[in-house]
């Protein structure tokens, strides 16, 4: 695997390499098997793997959490090499923001960076936007792989590559979330939960899986009811408990009979801050 840290020598590296498909990897690092899988699949749908770990600082609203966001490159350059990725873009802060984190593209996602997420973490998805373009502008992938976990984040992506007028040539292939034995999404953030916080949180995908079991018996109310306050009485403190339509992330207020729908969660488990969605089938 070849490292670059400046843009310029990876793009020097890209344009020698004759037209292959290029599959991109977006990351912040704190690599898991989630990660792996998004690289596994990139390998067996590109030519060329690309990865980028780049822990931006404009999509953290909030500055304790950037700072206290996982940074294990050593790690992460290992499982990369496992796993077969061939590219890794690994830039400092002054190679993305030349001129300060300011400036830049920044898109307007309507809607989309209004509900959920963006409700919960203003400005987050500007920050997403803002990376996301800049990054694609420099690797000019033919795929880009992201994980279903951050549902809200492929939504946002997409419209951006629409807003990009690159839909057209960049395909999105958003790949399924990772979980733990007991149901756990994998993410980043699992690593700065204690044990028993790690063994209460698989309560969330339970919270989850109920949603879509009871969708065709219960009121959405109900079971939103029911999961909020089983999420506090383990001391799990919930931000958002919702149905939405899986197409535009219109909320819902019930089970509305439609075949799109996603369930998403987040909650705080402790000082950690946890996602996850399931698309009900
Ligand atoms: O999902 C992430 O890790 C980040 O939001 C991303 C897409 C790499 C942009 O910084």
């Amino acid at each position: 695997m070849t490292i670059f840290k400046k843009i310029k020598d990876l793009q020097e590296f890209l344009q020698l390499q004759n037209g292959k498909i290029v599959g991109f990897v977006p990351t912040m690092g704190a690599l898991h098997n989630g990660h792996r899988s998004l690289i596994e699949k990139a390998k067996a749908n590109a030519e060329i793997v690309v990865c980028s770990i780049f822990v931006n600082p404009t999509q953290f609203n909030d500055k304790a959490d950037f700072e206290k966001y996982p940074v294990t490159t050593d790690a992460d350059i290992a499982l990369l090499m496992d796993s077969g990725c061939d590219v890794l873009f690994l830039p400092e802060v002054a190679e993305m923001y030349p001129d300060g984190l300011e400036k830049g593209s920044i898109y307007d996602f309507g809607y989309l960076e209004t509900v959920l997420e963006g409700a919960m973490r203003p400005g987050h998805f500007k920050g997403v936007g803002q990376i996301v373009s800049r990054l694609l502008n420099i690797v000019q992938p033919n795929k880009l792989f992201m994980g279903q976990k951050d549902y809200q984040q492929c939504m946002i992506v997409r419209d951006l590559l629409r807003q990009m007028g690159k839909a057209d040539t960049i395909e999105l292939v958003i790949c399924p979330t990772r979980r733990e034995a007991d149901g756990l999404a994998m993410s980043s953030r699992n690593r700065r939960l204690s044990e028993p916080q790690r063994v209460l949180s698989g309560i969330l995908y339970q919270c989850l899986v109920s949603i879509q079991s009871k969708k065709s018996t219960d009121s959405f109310a109900l079971v939103q009811k029911e999961c909020t306050d089983l999420l506090k009485a383990k001391g799990i403190e919930p931000e958002y408990v919702a149905l939405a339509d899986a197409g535009d992330l219109k909320i819902l207020d019930n089970y509305d009979g439609n075949d799109s729908m996603v369930a998403l969660i987040a909650a705080k488990v402790g000082n950690v801050r946890l996602i996850d969605n399931l698309i009900l089938e």
